[in-house]
């Protein structure tokens, strides 16, 4: 909802980025809750129960090992198709955590934003995002984002309202990527350096899409609820593996890097 365009932030198909040996941004998708629970003859919303205490440790990790922005998807807009039993247990765990874990997070330096179509959420989910954006506005740390009722679709088409809006006088040929960015939903951040699916399944359902372009993908098999402090470290040193070439050659990278 608070949102701020960091001009710094250049865009991987305009300008070559920077690249660390750490994620400056990592973006994960959070599966296998459901089949974590069914493994062990649980209710499936147990897994989303048990995937909460993931979240508390990774959150915790990525601030230690320096990653800037960790965006974690919890709740797609396709979701709302699941049972309104399951549907109805992840809005109150989503209003307990808000309600729980944002002054953990305040003490821990850390910069909490929602992003995602909020209107479909309850009222008191609404207020309680906007009062934790607010409390944790301060905070220098890591930027935690929880992708919520988001869509990587939707993103895209209202950025491209709000961008006709801001600029009444555009033409067809004038829309530009410059014109366009600072209205993503995410336009405070850098794009994904790392992508990471537990869960074991290669897709992207409908994540970060504008802003995956040139993100590494990591997928594993690891059910999110079983995915620990060593698993993201693992993801990591696979990271630090990659050639990042946005487009050039081999040999232009490493004349790059000298
Ligand atoms: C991810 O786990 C959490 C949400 C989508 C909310 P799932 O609930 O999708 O778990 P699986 O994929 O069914 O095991
Ligand atoms: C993606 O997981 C969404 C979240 C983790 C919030 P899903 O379990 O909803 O994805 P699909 O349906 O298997 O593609
Ligand atoms: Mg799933």
């Amino acid at each position: 909802m608070v949102k701020k365009t960091n001009p710094s932030h250049i865009s991987t198909t305009l300008a070559v980025p920077d690249v660390a040996s750490i994620p400056k941004h990592l973006a994960i998708i959070m599966d296998g809750n459901g089949r974590w629970a069914t493994k062990r003859f649980l209710p499936r919303v147990a897994g989303h129960s048990q995937g909460l205490n993931t979240v508390r440790e990774i959150v915790k990790e990525c601030g230690d090992l320096g990653v800037e922005y960790l965006t974690l998807f919890a709740f797609s807009s396709e979701n709302w198709r699941r049972p309104a039993e399951e549907v109805g247990f992840l809005m109150k765990l989503f209003l307990t955590a808000l309600e729980k874990e944002v002054s953990r997070l305040d003490k821990n330096n850390v910069r909490l934003r929602v992003v995602g179509d909020l209107t479909k959420f309850d009222q008191q989910i609404q207020e309680r995002v906007v009062q934790a954006e607010e409390k944790t506005a301060h905070n220098t740390g890591l930027n935690l984002t929880i992708a919520a009722n988001y869509g990587g679709r939707w993103d895209m088409l209202q950025a491209v309202s709000a961008c006709l809006k801001a600029n009444p006088n555009i033409t067809p040929d004038g829309v530009t990527e410059a014109l366009l960015t600072p209205h993503l939903s995410m336009s405070y951040a850098p794009e994904p350096d790392l992508f990471i699916r537990t869960g074991g399944e290669q897709r992207i359902s409908n994540f970060l899409l504008w802003q995956l372009a040139y993100t590494e993908l990591y997928f594993t098999d690891l059910l999110w609820p079983d995915f620990d402090v060593k698993a993201l470290q693992a993801s990591f040193a696979w990271y630090r593996e990659r050639e990042r070439r946005f487009g050039r050659t081999s040999a232009q990278v490493i004349d790059a890097e000298k």
